[in-house]
């Protein structure tokens, strides 16, 4: 299937793994182009830029096909060491970078001069335009059924995808709910080139996660996830837990005067001892809506081509009958 964002990342399939906090490792990220899509490596679990470095060899190493690697610039006082991250990027021959969060614009052209695409994540058609204008050569645009942080708009995909096709020039994937060849033709139908997925890709085989969080998405359904942090407006999807359950009584008994300290115990640190550990209580993750459509831990080899047949079935079948009535 040949479509803007296929030919843009020289892949065979338009399915994007999206970088994910302590789960996109070089065994994932180098599993799923293997399988013919763009794995991502996600920069900032790595502590340093040294790190990065050293995860983008490992991926070398299991992959000759194009991976990425994500870079979350996040609104914190204490910035990470952007620049350094991005030498390792450069350095380590990576062609894809998916940005997110604030605005990259400060890092496109030292990526650009390098050759490097840039796709950024955008939960609005205001950002996804802003992300145009400076220069992005695609956008992933996640919608508020998304795994991880929707933004503060609250649009669904069945809205924010056909928006965001009338209104841009560039290629864009659909982000958020997307499980199955399903979700690729509809997204496609939609105006996206293709599709990004998260919660799906961590309930596979090769995700280097602990086998409790696979069984927990096995597990959920459509109504397990919850919203939390919107009063701080740095809202987050995530799998309802005991912490969570704390997290959202302290929301409510403390109003708008909840400081990020009152919830650090639920949020901060918490991603190594559920992602590696497997305590599944210890704090809030991000989880998308998407859950409740995942019934198995298929190989990502499994999972790639079992969508790409199911899509070129339903395109080929179901919906060609539909044209043909
Ligand atoms: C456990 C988890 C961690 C995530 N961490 C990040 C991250 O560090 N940076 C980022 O840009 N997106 C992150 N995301 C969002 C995903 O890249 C993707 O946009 C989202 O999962 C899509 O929605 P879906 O889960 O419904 O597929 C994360 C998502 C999950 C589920």
């Amino acid at each position: 299937m040949k479509t803007r964002i296929t030919e843009l990342f020289g892949i065979q399939h338009p399915i994007i793994q999206g970088g994910m906090h302590f789960v996109g490792f070089a065994e994932l990220a180098a599993a799923v182009s293997n399988a013919g899509g763009l794995g991502i490596i996600t920069g900032l679990t790595q502590r340093t830029p040294e790190l990065l470095a050293n995860e983008i060899r490992r991926c070398h190493e299991m992959t000759a096909k194009p991976f990425g690697v994500n870079l979350t610039f996040l609104p914190t006082v204490t910035s990470p060491d952007y620049p350094g991250y991005i030498k390792a990027i450069l350095d380590g021959g990576i062609k894809v970078v998916e940005t997110a969060g604030n605005n990259p614009q400060k890092w496109l052209p030292a990526l650009h001069e390098a050759g490097v695409k840039v796709i950024h994540k955008c939960t609005s058609v205001r950002h996804s335009l802003k992300a145009q204008a400076i220069g992005c050569d695609a956008v992933s645009v996640d919608g508020f059924e998304c795994g991880g942080h929707p933004g503060e708009d609250d649009v669904p995909n069945f809205i924010l995808l056909p928006r965001a096709a009338e209104e841009l020039q560039i290629p864009f994937v659909a982000s958020g709910g997307m499980a199955d060849g399903r979700s690729l033709v509809a997204a496609l139908a939609l105006g996206a080139e293709g599709m990004n997925m998260g919660t799906r890709f961590i309930a596979t085989k090769e995700a280097p996660v602990h086998e409790n969080v696979k069984q927990a998405i096995v597990a959920a359904s459509e109504l397990d996830t919850r919203l939390v942090m919107r009063s701080l407006r740095n809202t987050e999807r995530v799998l309802n837990n005991g912490a969570v359950e704390r997290l959202i009584e302290k929301e409510k008994s403390l109003g708008a005067a909840l400081k990020f300290e009152d919830i650090i115990e639920e949020v901060a640190g918490v991603y190594p001892r559920i992602m590696k550990e497997g305590d599944m209580d210890a704090g809030a993750w991000s989880c998308g809506m998407v859950a409740g459509l995942i019934k198995d831990v298929p190989s990502v080899k499994e999972l790639v081509d079992r969508i790409m047949a199911e899509a070129e079935a339903i395109i080929g079948q179901r919906l060609a009958r539909f044209a043909n009535a």
